[in-house]
């Protein structure tokens, strides 16, 4: 699985435009990783990098969507938990059982979720929020 970044993913305020690219190679760094054969340490600490960033930018997202109000901050954050969930789980299920094509699977379909639903929708509306009601300016 890679992810491919496309123009049409930009929510249109650069510093979210830039962890989501950051986000997807991180991502596509740990599938190569975990592809390729790997070492279980090295899958781990690409993991730990991954969680990090990923809590980091949630933060971001979130300091931003309070600073202006955000009517659906709510469902973000709980959608931002999910996703660390997902995290937690995948590496559960890693350290649990290794390297097979169920988990591999497993891993590509939470991943998937988080991103064709949160970044390509949640996100985007958020980015449209930004441009149409603050009239934040890229
Ligand atoms: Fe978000
Ligand atoms: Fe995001």
């Amino acid at each position: 699985m890679k992810l491919i970044w496309e123009k049409s993913l930009e929510i249109g305020y650069p510093d979210i435009d830039n962890q989501h690219k950051e986000l997807l190679e991180r991502i596509n760094y740990f599938f190569e990783s975990v592809n390729s054969g790997a070492t279980k340490e090295e899958v781990i600490r690409i993991l730990d990098f991954l969680e990090k960033y990923t809590n980091d930018h949630c933060k971001l997202e979130e300091e931003i969507q309070r600073k202006y109000n955000y009517g659906k901050y709510n469902q973000q954050c709980i959608q931002h938990q999910v996703f660390r969930n997902h995290l937690q789980d995948i590496r559960y299920i890693y350290e649990s059982y290794g390297v097979t094509g169920a988990v591999i699977n497993y891993m590509q379909q939470k991943i998937l979720d988080f991103w064709n639903y949160h970044i390509q929708k949640l996100d985007k509306d958020f980015g449209r929020f930004l441009k149409e009601k603050c009239k934040v300016t890229i």
